[in-house]
């Protein structure tokens, strides 16, 4: 049987959970579903990372004993999962006495082995800070963080020899493509190992921070966090104290991290395991940053959004569906309340939640509820089935390919087609004529697809999928996986009652009471997002041929054009007189965007825009190689 094992980051326990952390766990739940639903053994863990400096000052701040405040805090996050409906297997602390006798089996291996050594280090101290630095992370001679004054420490400490791993660990990502993904962050990990590769400082002297896995060679230090955090993937499946479940389960399929944690996953999470001898795990998936207002949500900057309120008002399931619909997982997404009401009106309310309310009572008038039989399909049903099955194998493939955005597009985009579907066999009109065959035929087509769409979306949407299955008078348990998509599915019997709906409207009065999302402290540089297939084909450009130019008065950047796109003359207004005389511009053909709304610029109307390339102040107009009639679709 193919086996699954999925990981989440271990969080830290210094505060609540937001939606960055839920996303990246119900991300691992979906995928956990999904396997699942396939009939692979499937393990899924997630946890919390207590230990070190962080949690330790987090603790302090409360006046709190360190364990205590674990105690109270992990409550959190496993309240919020439990909320969310995530499936983890287990729920691993680093706490655990296990853990920490796995560490410590570890360390000592690694002393024993020479892997680990002893060595005097100067560093830079920043007492405010509490931290140390190395002589090139200064800023000026001073602390990179607070610019304060550092004091020069000479102290042992325990170094893993992780930089004698460098080359092997450059050829093992060039040679194995899906190790780190998106290819992207193995490249920005492979630009990283250009410099060359330190050992890694792996022990933290007691005197300065004592809240952290004993040294078992050494009690005057602890383990440095990220030594001990890591070692979560393998602990939590038995390393070193259940050698069936260890093999059942290691080396993991796959191992989500936001990019905010990429060099300690494909840097020293690979060369810890090189060391100890233990095989890669398949994928590491870095996914970007959910944003507000352009910055990096994180506690530190204050705009965080919590969770529990936005399922309060919403529900979980739409929760889910938002954030997966929202983020293509190798890019940034912005959080904001208007796209997730916009998002949740369309796609739910009015697609899906829509579709399953026409079936429904179209389905009760014709029959009393009862799912009609199949007739002769035309060809009109067969094109809409062929759209549903097309849509499962985008969904299929996405899912493997960690592109569930698109999977999820690809479902509403059957969804879609099926209300269109609705519109031009007019059922309703079927039932007026007395066309009870066709009429019937229709019902359990559209039918059918709901039953589908239930199959698709129930590893995004467990709860609500189970109630659409449950309107068309299917079990939970008969749902079933991608993979029974292509059987028969037995529809005899099957009764549907009349249903609330299952997505009601978010409506602009109930906006008025939800939290606001605050404004960032900071801003960063945003990633340019990704766009889909669908977004790029609804941008409509057009060979166009230029018929006349001039200039505009009082305009000096500004020409007025007459082009033709193949019987029809638009006019535009092109910022384009630095660079082009009107009268060369006349007889070439050019690229314009034809679907753009209307605009007035300087009082003269435009209506579309032309494609240009931008060098400093020089433009360059895009134009076609050869001839080609104008009005040509470009795409
Ligand atoms: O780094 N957008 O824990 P952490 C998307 N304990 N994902 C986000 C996010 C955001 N704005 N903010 C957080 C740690 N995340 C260590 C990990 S693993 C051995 C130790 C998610 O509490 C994302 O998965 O800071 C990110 O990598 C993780 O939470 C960091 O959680
Ligand atoms: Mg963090």
């Amino acid at each position: 049987m193919p086996k699954f094992y999925v990981t989440t980051p271990i969080y830290y326990v210094n505060d609540r959970p937001h939606i960055g952390h839920a996303y990246t766990t119900i991300l691992a739940d979906v995928l956990a579903r999904y396997h699942r639903s396939l009939g692979n053994d499937t393990f899924f863990l997630t946890g919390t990372d207590e230990h070190g400096q962080k949690v330790e000052k987090a603790a302090a701040k409360r006046g709190m004993d360190n364990l205590a405040h674990c105690d109270e805090t992990v409550v959190r996050f496993q309240e919020l999962w439990k909320k969310l409906g995530i499936t983890n297997d287990r729920f691993i602390r680093t706490t655990q006495d296990f853990h920490v006798e796995v560490v410590q089996k570890v360390l000592q291996d690694l002393y024993d082995r020479g892997e680990i050594y002893k060595a005097e280090y100067t560093g830079w101290y920043c007492v405010g800070d509490e931290r140390f630095f190395t002589e090139k992370d200064l800023v000026d001679g001073k602390c990179p963080e607070c610019g304060r004054e550092v004091q020069a420490i000479k102290e042992s400490n325990y170094f893993f020899r992780m930089g004698k791993y460098q080359d092997w660990l450059v050829d093992y990502i060039k040679t194995h493509p899906d190790f780190i993904l998106p290819a992207f962050r193995a490249n920005e990990t492979l630009g990283f190992l250009k410099k060359p590769l330190n050992d890694l400082c792996i022990s933290r002297r007691k005197s300065r921070l004592a809240w952290g896995i004993e040294l078992p060679f050494d009690p005057d230090y602890v383990c440095y966090v990220w030594f001990d955090a890591l070692l979560n993937y393998v602990s939590g499946v038995g390393y070193l104290q259940n050698e069936n479940d260890f093999s059942r389960w290691w080396p993991a399929s796959c191992q989500l991290i936001g990019k905010d944690i990429l060099t300690t996953h494909s840097v020293y999470w690979p060369t810890m395991l090189k060391a100890m001898d233990l095989p890669m795990p398949k994928t590491i998936f870095a996914h970007g940053w959910w944003l507000t207002g352009n910055a990096k949500m994180s506690k530190s900057l204050g705009n965080v959004v919590n969770p529990m309120d936005m399922i309060a008002r919403c529900g979980v399931d739409a929760f889910r569906y938002y954030l997966l619909a929202e983020m293509s997982p190798g890019n940034d997404a912005n959080f904001s309340e208007e796209s997730f009401v916009a998002r949740y009106n369309s796609d739910l309310a009015n697609d899906l939640g829509n579709l399953l309310s026409r079936v429904n009572k179209l389905t009760v008038r014709a029959t009393g509820g009862a799912v009609p039989e199949c007739g002769a399909l035309e060809e009109i049903d067969r094109a809409f089935l062929g759209e549903c099955d097309a849509a499962a194998s985008a969904m299929r493939a996405c899912l493997d390919e960690m592109k569930l955005d698109q999977g999820i597009n690809a479902v509403l985009g059957a969804v879609r087609a099926g209300n269109r579907y609705l519109e031009q066999c007019a059922p309703w009109t079927l039932a007026k004529a007395g066309k009870t065959e066709r009429l019937h035929t229709v019902l359990h087509t559209a039918a059918e697809v709901l039953r589908r769409v239930a199959v698709l979306l129930s590893p995004v949407m467990p709860d609500k999928m189970t109630e659409l299955a449950g309107a068309l008078g299917i079990h939970a348990g008969e749902i079933g996986s991608i993979c029974d998509l292509d059987g028969d599915f037995d529809w005899s019997g099957r009764t549907m009652k009349e249903i609330a709906p299952l997505f009601p409207r978010i409506l602009e009065e109930e906006r008025k009471d939800a939290p606001k999302t605050v404004a960032p402290a900071k801003k960063t540089e945003p990633e340019t997002p990704l766009i889909s297939i669908d977004d790029f084909s609804r941008v409509v450009l057009k060979t166009a041929r230029v018929a006349a130019a001039e200039a505009i008065p009082d305009a000096e950047k500004l020409l007025k054009l007459q082009l033709d796109l193949g019987g029809e003359t638009r006019q535009i207004v092109a910022g384009i007189a630095k660079s082009y005389a009107p009268e060369t511009l006349v007889g070439k053909t050019i690229v314009v965007v034809a679907n753009l709304q209307s605009a007035v610029l300087r009082g003269v109307e435009s209506q579309g825009m032309l494609l240009a390339a931008k060098h400093g102040k020089e433009l360059k107009l895009v134009t076609i190689d050869g001839e080609i009639p104008a009005g040509c679709r470009i795409g």
